[in-house]
C-alpha cells in the first residue's frame, strides 16, 4: 500500500469551511464540517493535513451520536489520522474539525503576502496556491485530485478588507467586528482548486461576457494595467465557450494579481491568481513579447476552467491532461486573438525546450508513475507541457481540427464534473475521428523520447527510416534500438515547375516513396508540426538549402536549425558544417528563425575557453550585423510586432554575445538621453547592454529603476539586467540580494539561475548557492530552488560539472522525479561537444 495515498473507504462529498485569518499575526483559525460518505466499517478515518495543529474533530451523524476522535499527525506523510472509539457503519456522517495554522512566507498553502502602498508603507495579503498536495496545509482534507466535493466557504476578515474565493458571495454581515463573507456552494471541485484571497485589493467594474462577470483584481495603484488582460480574458472566455461547445462552469470569473507568487499563474476555478507580471501590463511599454506572455498566460488559465476544473486527471501521472491540453488551446485562443503574431510558429521553440529533454536517457513518458507530493512536484515539466502540447498539435494537423475539436467536445460532455484516465480522451477523440487514435498515440505517450526520421536517396526513391534519437549514444541498449513511433509524416516535393505534398504514416522501421526524376528538392514535415527530428543525407541536405531555402514556411526554417543543431550536439553533423550553415541565415528576417539561431550561439557560448571568444564574437557579429543594419535603430512605419521585436534580438545579440564597441556605445548614448521614449523591444535589449558594460554608478541607477519602475515588466526588465553587469562587487551584491530581502523570494531563483547560466557569473554564483544552500531552501519556494538549479546546465566546463555532481550527491539534494539526472545528463551533453569539438572548432573560429 502506497503510504502517500489515502484509502477509498471513506469519500468526502462536501466541506463547509470557516476561516479566519489574521494578517497581523500571520496565523489562521479555521473549523471545516466534512460529509462524508463511509463505504465500508472502519475505525478510523485518514485524510491530509501538514502544518496544522487539529485541536478537535468529531464523528457526527451516526446511531452512535457524537463520537470524539483521537488524533494523529503523520509528519513524512503528510497524512493525519483519525481514531474513532468504535467502528461506524457504513452511511453518511459529518466530521468536524478545528484547527489553527500560520500564513506562512513559503508561498504555498495559505500564505501571506507583501506590497508597499502609495505612501511607501508595508501592506499585507494573504493567498492560496494549492497545486498540487497543499490545501492540506490550509484545512484537513481529502487532497487528491479524484476526491471532487462541493465547497461552501465562509472567510472571516477584517472589514477593511475584501475577500475572494471561487463563488460568488452569497452573503455577508458584520459579527464581532469582523466582515464574515459566505461564499455560494461551488460545482464539486478538487481540493487543489480551491483558493482564498483576502487583502485590500481593487477590482475592475466587471464586464459580462455570456452570463459570466468577470474582473481583474490588483493591489491599490495599479488598476490602469488592467486593460490588456481585461481584452484578452474577455476574449479567451468567449473563444472557449465557442470551442468547447458548452458555457464556462463557475458562476463569475476574477483574475487576481498577487505581488509574491510562486508559479507563473494557478487556475483555480473562478479566482485564478497571477504573478503580476503574468497579468498586469501596460501595452505601450511593453514588448512583443510581455505582451504575448500575458495573453498566454491568461488564456491558459482560463482554458482551464473546462480542461482541469470541470473534467480532471483521476491521478498526477495524468497531469498532462490538464496541462497539455491547456498549452494547446493558449496557443490556439492567441492564435485567433491576434493572427498576425503567428502564435503557432512561435510554438517552435516551445517545442524545441520539449526535444531538449526527450533526447536524454533520463527522459521519461509523458505519463509517468507519481507516489510522493515531491514526484508530483516534478511532473511540472516541459515534457507535460510542451511536449504533451507537441503531440497534441500533430494529432490535431493529423485528424483535421474539426474532428479534434469534436472529440474534445465529446470527452468534455462525457466527464464533466468528473475524473479521467488517458484512456478517455482516446475513446472519444477516436470516435470522433473514426479511427483508432489510441493506436497512433500509446507510443508517443507511454513510451519515453521521439524518433528521428532519416531521409535517403536512392535511385527514384526515397528511404525514410526511424530510430529514437538521443543526444548521448545508448552502450548497447538494445531496447532504444527497437523502439518505434507510429510517425504521422508529412512531406513535400519541389519539383521543376509544381510542388507536391504527400503524407506517410511510418510504423515500421523503414518505408519508401517515390522520388520523381524532375524533383529537386524533399522537406521531411511540412508545416514543422510533427514531434520529430529531420535528418537528411548530405546530398539531399545540400539540395534543400540550395534550391528550397526560400520555398521554406519560418517553421519550417526553424526545424531545420533546430534539428540540424540538435545532430551537432549529438555527434552527427560536425560544428564546422553547423556554423557555416549559418551563413546562409544572414538574410534571415524571420523573427522566431533567428530565436533558434540565437539560442544555439547563446550554448555555444557557455562552452568556449575565455581565449576563443573573440573568433567567436567575430562569427556572432558576422551573422548578426546584416539584418540589424537592415532594420536599423528606428522603427520603420508598417514594421510588424514580430520585426520589432527581433531589432530587439538582434541588438541584444550584437550587444552582448557580440560584444560590439559600436552597439555598445550608441546603445549607452541612447540610454542617457533623458525624456526620449523608445519602442519597449529597443529598450529591452538597450537596458541589458548598458548593465553588460555598466559600472557601479550605473548598477546604482538600475537598481533604483527597479524599485520604482511603473510596470511589472519594467520592474522585471530593470531586475534581471542586474544580472549582467560583469564587475565582481556588482555580482556580489546581486547575489547577497537574493537571500538578505532586497529581492522577493519570487524573483531570487530566477536571478540565481540567470547567473548561473552567465559565463562571467557562473562560477561565483556556483559557490554562492553551495555556501549558502541551507538558507535558499530555508528562504525560497521549492518550485522556486527546482528553477534555480536547471542553472546547472549552464556550468559547462569539466570542472564545474564535477564540482555539480559531487555537491548535489553530497547534499542529497532530491528534485523529484528525473529532474536532476536530466539537468546533468544536459550538461554531459555540451561537455561532450566541447570535448569532441574544440580542435575543429578553433581551427574554425581562427578562419573567421
Ligand atoms: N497549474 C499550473 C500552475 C502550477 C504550476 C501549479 C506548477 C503548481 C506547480 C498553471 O496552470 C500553469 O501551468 N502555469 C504556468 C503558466 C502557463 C502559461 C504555462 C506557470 O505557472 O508557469
Ligand atoms: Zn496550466
Amino acid at each position: 500500500m502506497d503510504p502517500y495515498r489515502l484509502p477509498g473507504n471513506v469519500i468526502p462529498s462536501r466541506y463547509e469551511l470557516r476561516l479566519e485569518p489574521d494578517l497581523e499575526s500571520r496565523s489562521f483559525a479555521g473549523d471545516a464540517t466534512i460529509y462524508l460518505n463511509v463505504i465500508e466499517s472502519v475505525a478510523e478515518i485518514v485524510l491530509n493535513a501538514a502544518e496544522l495543529t487539529i485541536a478537535s474533530a468529531t464523528l457526527e451523524g451516526g446511531k452512535e451520536g457524537l463520537l470524539p476522535a483521537t488524533i494523529a499527525l503523520e509528519e513524512p506523510t503528510e497524512r493525519c489520522r483519525l481514531t474513532l472509539p468504535k467502528v461506524v457503519d457504513p452511511g453518511d456522517y459529518r466530521l468536524r474539525l478545528c484547527f489553527n495554522g500560520t500564513l506562512n512566507d513559503k508561498l504555498r498553502g495559505f500564505y501571506h503576502s507583501t506590497y508597499r502602498d502609495a505612501a511607501g508603507a508595508p501592506r499585507h495579503l494573504a493567498a492560496t496556491q494549492f497545486e498540487a498536495t497543499d490545501a492540506r496545509r490550509a484545512f484537513p482534507c481529502w487532497d487528491e485530485p479524484a476526491f471532487k466535493a462541493v465547497f461552501s466557504t465562509t472567510l472571516a476578515v477584517d472589514p477593511a478588507l475584501k475577500a475572494i474565493s471561487n463563488s460568488r458571495v452569497h452573503s455577508e454581515s458584520i459579527e464581532a467586528g469582523k466582515r464574515v463573507v459566505r461564499f455560494a456552494d461551488t460545482m464539486p471541485l478538487s481540493t487543489y482548486l480551491v483558493a482564498f484571497v483576502v487583502g485590500d485589493l481593487e477590482a475592475t467594474e466587471p464586464i459580462l461576457v455570456g452570463k459570466t462577470p468577470l474582473s481583474i483584481w490588483c493591489v491599490p495603484g495599479k488598476n490602469h494595467l488592467t486593460a490588456f488582460a481585461q481584452a484578452i480574458s474577455a476574449f479567451s472566455l468567449g473563444f472557449f465557450e465557442r470551442y468547447y461547445g458548452m458555457p464556462y462552469p463557475g458562476d463569475k470569473l476574477d483574475l487576481l494579481a498577487i505581488p509574491d507568487f510562486a508559479a507563473g499563474a494557478m487556475e483555480n476555478l473562478g479566482a485564478i491568481t497571477f504573478r503580476e507580471t503574468a497579468l498586469l501590463v501596460d501595452a505601450s511599454t511593453a514588448t512583443h513579447a510581455e505582451q504575448e506572455r500575458v495573453a498566454d498566460v491568461v488564456s491558459h488559465e482560463i482554458a482551464h476552467m473546462w480542461f482541469g476544473d470541470l473534467v480532471t486527471m483521476g491521478w498526477w501521472n495524468g497531469l498532462w491532461l490538464n496541462e497539455a491540453f491547456a498549452t494547446f488551446m493558449e496557443m490556439a485562443a492567441v492564435d485567433a486573438w491576434r493572427s498576425h503574431w503567428d502564435r503557432w510558429t512561435t510554438f517552435g521553440a516551445s517545442r524545441s525546450a520539449a526535444f531538449a529533454v526527450d533526447g536524454l536517457h533520463a527522459t521519461r513518458p509523458i505519463e509517468f508513475p507519481v507516489a510522493a507530493p515531491r514526484d508530483a512536484d516534478a511532473m511540472f515539466d516541459v515534457l507535460t507541457y510542451e511536449k504533451g502540447a507537441s503531440v497534441l498539435r500533430m494529432l490535431e494537423q493529423y485528424i483535421g481540427p474539426e474532428v479534434f475539436q469534436k472529440g474534445v467536445r465529446l470527452y468534455l460532455e462525457r466527464h464533466a464534473y468528473k475524473n479521467t484516465e488517458t484512456t478517455d480522451l482516446w475513446v472519444a477523440l477516436g470516435e470522433a475521428a473514426g479511427l483508432q487514435v489510441k493506436q497512433i498515440l500509446d507510443g508517443w505517450i507511454y513510451r519515453p523520447g521521439h524518433p528521428i526520421v532519416t531521409a535517403e536517396r536512392r535511385g527514384d526513391h526515397i528511404i525514410l527510416s526511424q530510430e529514437r534519437f538521443t543526444y548521448l549514444r545508448a552502450s548497447s541498449d538494445s531496447e532504444i534500438k527497437h523502439q518505434r513511433w507510429m510517425i504521422p509524416i508529412q512531406l513535400r516535393l519541389h519539383g521543376k515547375d509544381q510542388t507536391t505534398s504527400r503524407r506517410v504514416l511510418l510504423s515500421d522501421s523503414s518505408t519508401q516513396v517515390g522520388f520523381p526524376a524532375d524533383c529537386r528538392c524533399l522537406l521531411v514535415n511540412e508545416g514543422g508540426h510533427g514531434f520529430y527530428r529531420v535528418h537528411y543525407a548530405p546530398e539531399l541536405l545540400a539540395a534543400l538549402l540550395d534550391e528550397g531555402l526560400d520555398k521554406l514556411a519560418p517553421i519550417e526554417r526553424f526545424n531545420l536549425i533546430s534539428d540540424s543543431w540538435a545532430s551537432v550536439q549529438a555527434g552527427l553533423m560536425p560544428l564546422d558544417d553547423y556554423l557555416t550553415m549559418t551563413e546562409r541565415f544572414r538574410g534571415e528576417r524571420d523573427k522566431n528563425v533567428w530565436t533558434i539561431l540565437l539560442s544555439s550561439l547563446q550554448t555555444l557560448n557557455r562552452l568556449l575557453e575565455v581565449e576563443e571568444r573573440p573568433g567567436f564574437q567575430r562569427l556572432v557579429r558576422d551573422r548578426l550585423a546584416p539584418a540589424f543594419a537592415e532594420l536599423g535603430w528606428t522603427l520603420r512605419q508598417g514594421d510588424s510586432e514580430l520585426t520589432n521585436q527581433l531589432r530587439g534580438e538582434l541588438l541584444r545579440g550584437l550587444g552582448i554575445l557580440g560584444n560590439e564597441p559600436g552597439i555598445q556605445n550608441h546603445a549607452r548614448a541612447l540610454y542617457s538621453q533623458p525624456g526620449v521614449p523608445r519602442d519597449a523591444n529597443l529598450d529591452a535589449a538597450i537596458v541589458p547592454i548598458v548593465a553588460f558594460g555598466g559600472d557601479a554608478a550605473m548598477y546604482e541607477i538600475f537598481f533604483g529603476a527597479f524599485q520604482k519602475a511603473s510596470t511589472p515588466q519594467i520592474e522585471q526588465r530593470y531586475l534581471q539586467a542586474l544580472t549582467f553587469f560583469r564587475q565582481p562587487e556588482l555580482i556580489e551584491r546581486t547575489l547577497a540580494g537574493t537571500l538578505n530581502g532586497t529581492f522577493r523570494t519570487q524573483d531570487a531563483p530566477l536571478l540565481l539561475r540567470l547567473l548561473l547560466l552567465n559565463v562571467v557569473s557562473r562560477n561565483r554564483a556556483w559557490q554562492f548557492i553551495q555556501e549558502h544552500w541551507e538558507e535558499i531552501n530555508r528562504l525560497l519556494p521549492f518550485v522556486g530552488v527546482r528553477r534555480l538549479l536547471e542553472g546547472l546546465v549552464g556550468l559547462v566546463t569539466p570542472e564545474l560539472e564535477r564540482q555539480a555532481q559531487s555537491f548535489v550527491a553530497a547534499k542529497k539534494i532530491d528534485l523529484g522525479g528525473k529532474t536532476l539526472a536530466q539537468y546533468f545528463e544536459q550538461l554531459r551533453v555540451l561537455v561532450a561537444l566541447r570535448e569532441r569539438e574544440q580542435t575543429v572548432f578553433r581551427a574554425f573560429l581562427a578562419g573567421t
